[in-house]
């Protein structure tokens, strides 16, 4: 597995490999354009096989820093490629940013379990934040990830970035 980092000329094969992983949520080239171009986003894509099969994308302002999506093709999951995009994107991040957060659906149980395992800790939750097929409403779990000195380190939850949920 190799890791390379993206830039907006990429934005083709991206928007086509995260139809792949999200086919409920396909992001537009011109989406990925765009995001790749603003300052702060920077991200990553994982390639077997010189074939890119998992991409991550973060944004970081200040202090803090958000991860925007990750994925990891159909064929390609369950074999580290997932978390080694994560470490990549955290590691990834200036020094200074002491807090990630992220969105994940209550019903998205592989996320769930793997940024637990990556020490991310829940931090709120936004009610019917995603809407499934027919109208479903699916909550958003907040989750947040405690940096030291711009190493990978757990510790205490501090307060949400936003807090826009009732
Ligand atoms: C979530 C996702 C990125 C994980 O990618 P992956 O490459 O399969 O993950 P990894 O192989 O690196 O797994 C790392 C850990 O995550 C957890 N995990 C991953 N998939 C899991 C599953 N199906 N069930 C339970 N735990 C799972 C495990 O703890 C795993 O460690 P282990 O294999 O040692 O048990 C992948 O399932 C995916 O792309 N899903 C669709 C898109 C998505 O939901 N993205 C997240 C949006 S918030």
């Amino acid at each position: 597995m190799t890791i390379v980092e993206i830039g907006p000329a990429d934005a083709g094969w991206l928007a086509l490999l995260h139809g792949a992983c999200f086919p409920e949520d396909p992001w537009p080239a011109d989406a990925w354009a765009a995001l790749l171009g603003q300052p702060g986003v920077a991200g990553a894509a994982l390639l077997r096989a010189g074939e890119p099969v998992g991409l991550a994308l973060g944004r970081h302002v200040a202090d803090e820093a958000e991860v925007l999506t990750i994925g990891v093709a159909p064929g390609q999951r369950r074999i580290g490629a997932g978390r080694a995009l994560l470490d990549h994107l955290l590691a990834s991040l200036p020094g200074q940013v002491s807090t990630v957060f992220l969105e994940v659906a209550a019903d998205n149980v592989p996320a769930q379990a793997l940024y637990a395992n990556a020490g991310f800790r829940r931090a709120g939750t936004r009610r019917g934040y995603y809407r499934r097929a027919g109208g479903v409403a699916v909550d958003a779990l907040l989750l947040c990830f405690v940096r030291a000195n711009g190493s990978s380190r757990t510790g205490e939850v501090p307060a949400p970035l936003r807090a826009p949920w009732p």
